[in-house]
């Protein structure tokens, strides 16, 4: 009797605590860990996954965020924003390097504005001047901003820059710039209106921006629903199902929240992409990891981030912020009644230290609340800041949460990218060095650990197909051990060691 009553008490004061532990929960523990893979370049668009998309851009060296040098032909000297921008246009340096770049918007083909070193567009002088000086003092671009770059025929090298009133550039003495050259040009070397034009960078890999606004209003929207509607398909869900892997991460853009009218030069129909994915990831028993990848304003200068041409502005103002938490709402509530929504990850790698913890710190919490609105069950992904930080700095946030994973992303290729390593000290950094990381955000009451992107791409000079099975058994042994999982970056690919499908298909990645 006497023992029977305790055990009682005791089972009664453990159901309490379970009860306790259960309401007040900051876990919602999984069942099973994600294997999964990103479905990257899908419906954000990446050039370097899918470089033939681009194929036809007319003049596809003259992308948004282009840098380009003009040199004059005559003097040999090139354009400048003198002090790197706010007073005028010369052409007297001898190397082309920050102040002499100009970042390319682009209008159409032909038209475009150019952003000078401190951000401000290249223009007429229109209130001061005469309507010829050329300056850099406009903060946003308007008609007196605007050029249109001439190609010779026969050698795209050669240019001219027509300006708003007509006329066209030249080159004086002492490198003084006007745009009061009129008329035709033979393209001769003594000619001070033709320059040579170089493309030293920039986003040319292109993305969803440089894609969309390239290809321009009339051919995009076809381009695009092309691209969505055959890189991935229902079989590519199974094919998934059929190799071990449980998961999808799905990276979209803010503007998909405004679908079927995003705004410019975004194109209508990747909502209906997304919902496509949703019944085929239910079809075969797929769950979803939700990502926002590109943000308003952009979280960190990349293509995948969405960027125009490189500036990272989001988080700054607080309407990019509100506009973001708009687009999680209006995801998690679509998509909360089907049972492959796993997680919805808030944002993608925000970049340090433009992106603060302050700012994220904000907007994570928002965008938890806006989750919760619609759903209980589903976990709430918070990706660590891309830069030198703390890995810990979310756990003050997470701790107050429930349900919530902290994203970390593993590339040996740009995490050790100053080492030198060969094969086995790459595998050796694998088995010591992440495993440290990954044991210094695991915790018995902090947030679950996602592996949310990582590849096979190494920078090992000619290894065989024996380093690569090593090294992924290494990635696999350690990444499994992720509180949450991991995804693989990504299912499809030009190049063969980022793509997840034919590592499967050739025997380099069994599960
Ligand atoms: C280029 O021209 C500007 C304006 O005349 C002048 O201030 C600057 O010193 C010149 N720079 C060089 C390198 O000649
Ligand atoms: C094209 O123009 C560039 C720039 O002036 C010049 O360097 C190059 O030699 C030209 N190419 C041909 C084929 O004429
Ligand atoms: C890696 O190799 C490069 C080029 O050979 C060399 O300049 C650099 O010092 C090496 N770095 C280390 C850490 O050994
Ligand atoms: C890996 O960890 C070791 C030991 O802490 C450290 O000396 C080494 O620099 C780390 N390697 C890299 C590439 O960070």
């Amino acid at each position: 009797m006497e023992i029977n009553s305790r055990l009682i008490l005791l089972l009664g004061l453990l159901f309490l605590f379970c009860m306790v532990s259960f309401s007040h929960g900051k876990r919602l523990k999984p069942r099973f860990r994600l294997k999964a893979v990103n479905l990257g370049g899908w419906l954000v668009a990446e050039g370097y996954i899918t470089p033939s998309l681009l194929d036809g851009i007319p003049n596809k060296d003259l992308l948004d965020g282009s840098q380009i040098l003009f040199k004059s032909v005559a003097t040999g000297k090139y354009l400048c924003a003198e002090t790197g921008g706010g007073t005028i246009i010369v052409a007297n340096r001898t190397v082309g390097s920050g102040w002499e770049t100009f970042i390319l918007w682009r209008i159409n083909e032909k038209t475009f504005n150019f952003k000078v070193f401190n951000r401000q567009f290249v223009g007429l002088d229109m209130t001061n001047g005469n309507g010829v000086d050329v300056v850099a003092i406009a903060d946003t671009p308007g008609k007196s901003e605007t050029f249109e770059i001439v190609r010779k025929p026969g050698n795209s090298s050669r240019v001219r820059i027509k300006a708003p009133n007509g006329f066209f550039l030249q080159v004086k003495a002492k490198g003084v710039v006007t745009a009061d050259f009129a008329g035709k040009s033979k393209w001769e070397k003594n000619d001070p209106s033709v320059f040579e034009i170089t493309n030293i960078g920039g986003l040319n890999g292109g993305g969803e921006f440089q894609l969309t606004n390239g290809y321009g209003p009339e051919r995009a929207p076809q381009v695009m629903r092309e691209h969505w509607n055959t890189f991935i398909v229902e079989d590519d869900f199974k094919f998934i199902a059929e190799n071990g892997l449980n998961g999808v991460r799905i990276p979209v853009g803010w503007w998909i929240a405004s679908d079927p009218t995003p705004p410019y030069p975004y194109v209508g129909g990747s909502l209906e992409a997304l919902d496509n994915a949703f019944s085929w990831a239910e079809k075969y028993g797929i769950k979803i990891v939700l990502g926002l990848h590109a943000l308003p304003g952009c979280q960190n200068g990349w293509v995948h981030g969405g960027s125009r041409d490189g500036t990272q502005d989001w988080g700054k103002t607080d309407d990019t912020i509100q506009q973001s938490v708009d687009a999680i709402d209006f995801l998690t509530a679509r998509y909360a009644k089907s049972p492959s929504f796993y997680a919805m990850e808030l944002m993608n790698e925000p970049k340090a230290p433009e992106a603060t913890l302050e700012m994220l710190n904000k907007f994570y919490m928002l965008g938890y609340d806006a989750v919760r609105k619609h759903s209980s069950t589903v976990y709430v992904v918070l990706n660590n800041r891309i830069g030198k930080i703390d890995e810990r700095e979310l756990f003050p946030l997470a701790s107050g949460l429930k349900g919530i994973v902290l994203d970390l992303h593993y590339y040996n290729l740009f995490n050790t990218k100053y080492y030198n390593l060969t094969a086995q000290q790459n595998i050796d950094f694998i088995y010591g060095n992440r495993s440290r990381d990954i044991d210094y955000v695991t915790t018995s009451n902090g947030p679950l650990v996602f592996i949310g992107e990582w590849g096979a791409e190494w920078l090992v000079e000619g290894a065989s197909q024996e380093d690569y099975k090593r090294y992924i058994k290494a990635l696999l042994d350690v990444f499994k051990r992720a509180s949450f999982g991991w995804a693989f970056w990504s299912l499809k690919n030009v190049n063969n060691h980022w793509n997840m499908e034919w590592l499967i298909k050739n025997g380099y990645i069994k599960l």
